[in-house]
């Protein structure tokens, strides 16, 4: 079986992982995490850089730092992951699904302004499959109605918007390193990224359970003590280790990831020049990460058919996500602002093929040819 995914590993990891456990100081803020952090201060370039344990807890940590209260609103597409939405429902705030554009499975900039209250707050944007949502006009609107904007930047780690990396354009960016994005700390982990200077100090306090501890590390106070609202958003230095190891194969990383990506466009490509599938499409100012190469089917039956047709080849190819607004909980903590008319849509369209570092090109072929397959035995049927 061709799984979906297989953590990403290069052999590097290793030396790191075991040299940290041998080391006296495992638990968060080590060595390794602060090798990591400084790489991405410097690589992407950004203000500030603090690892977390999750996206999920780097999205949590976002939102006390707004200081949102309860009512407030923030905006964003329905379409992602829950942790988009709850992360800011768990500060009592209430999520404003709007629509995305069925090009990007991006959100929709037109769809934000209508839904823009005197309790927004934040706009919340996702860059799907490692492509950039128009970040230009985003900010615009953020700026004339004085929002902040958080960039849900978990699966796209090195993408770029006109050349300056996701993430680094909000008050805060977020990534994640679980075992299924291109970069992994050992299977969980995440990023804030802190664009504005001046929520750096408090971001140490709220993740260091609300005491000054990385001020008293720096030597800047001679005791460390309660000093806010805070938790415990650092993960331990083994992790760190382990993500340390990939960060130092970024580009093989990288290019191994691109190279999977292109091959499956180019035995693909036909689908969509024949009408039978759509593929991803990113806007010319975004540059992806190949974090995710999907197909998107005429409807859901057709997607169904396919899963099964891959799965009896031998290969798992996966879907997501149901719709925020139309799930058990989105319906109860949020509402959906404008008309749905590519969400539901395009969410049931889309599968997507399997993707990570160590597939190779024989495999590639061998699903392409399925996923052909499928289509032709489909067109025979409906002859
Ligand atoms: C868009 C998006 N946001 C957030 C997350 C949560 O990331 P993590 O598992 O690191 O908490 C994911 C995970 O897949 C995601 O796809």
């Amino acid at each position: 079986m061709i799984p979906f995914n297989r953590p990403p590993y290069t052999g590097n990891e290793d030396q790191y992982v075991l040299a940290s456990i041998r080391s006296d100081k495992i638990s968060g803020d080590g060595f390794y995490s602060r090798q990591c952090e400084q790489w991405f201060q410097a690589k992407l370039p950004c203000k500030k850089a603090l690892l977390t344990p999750s996206c999920t807890h780097a999205l949590e940590l976002a939102a006390l730092l707004l200081e949102l209260k309860p009512g407030d609103e923030v905006i964003l597409p329905s379409y992602t992951f829950v942790s988009t939405a709850n992360a800011f429902v768990l500060r009592g705030a209430v999520p404003v699904f709007v629509d995305i554009d069925p090009a990007t499975m991006n959100i929709n900039p037109d769809a934000i302004l209508p839904a823009i209250t005197d309790k927004t707050r934040a706009i919340v944007v996702v860059h799907y499959a490692g492509g950039a949502c128009d970040m230009d006009r985003i900010m615009k609107i953020a700026e004339r109605h004085q929002l902040s904007v958080v960039e849900d930047a978990a699966q796209a780690m090195l993408s770029t918007y006109k050349g300056k990396a996701l993430g680094t354009f909000g008050d805060f960016g977020a990534l994640s390193f679980h075992e299924t994005k291109n970069f992994t700390s050992a299977g969980e982990g995440g990023l804030l990224i802190i664009n504005r200077e001046s929520l750096i100090d408090r971001a140490e306090i709220i993740r260091e359970k609300g005491t000054n501890r990385s001020r008293f590390f720096r030597g800047m106070v001679d005791k460390y003590t309660w000093v806010d609202v805070g938790s415990s958003y650092l993960p331990g230095d083994v992790q760190a280790a382990y993500l340390w190891g990939q960060l130092e194969d970024a580009d093989k990383i990288a290019a191994s990831r691109m190279r999977c990506w292109q091959r499956y466009e180019r035995q693909l490509g036909m689908l969509e020049q024949e009408g039978y599938a759509d593929l991803p499409r990113f806007t010319s100012e975004s540059n992806h990460n190949a974090h995710c190469f999907y197909i998107k089917l005429r409807d859901p039956e057709s997607r169904a058919g396919l899963i099964t047709y891959l799965k009896n080849a031998g290969v798992l190819s996966v879907f997501h996500y149901v719709p925020l607004h139309s799930s058990e909980a989105g319906k109860k903590f949020g509402r959906f602002h404008g008309e749905d008319r590519y969400t539901t849509r395009e969410s049931e369209r889309l599968l997507r093929l399997p993707l990570f570092y160590s597939l190779t090109d024989e495999q590639i072929d061998y699903i392409s040819e399925k996923v052909r397959d499928f289509f032709s035995s489909e067109n025979k049927k409906n002859q």
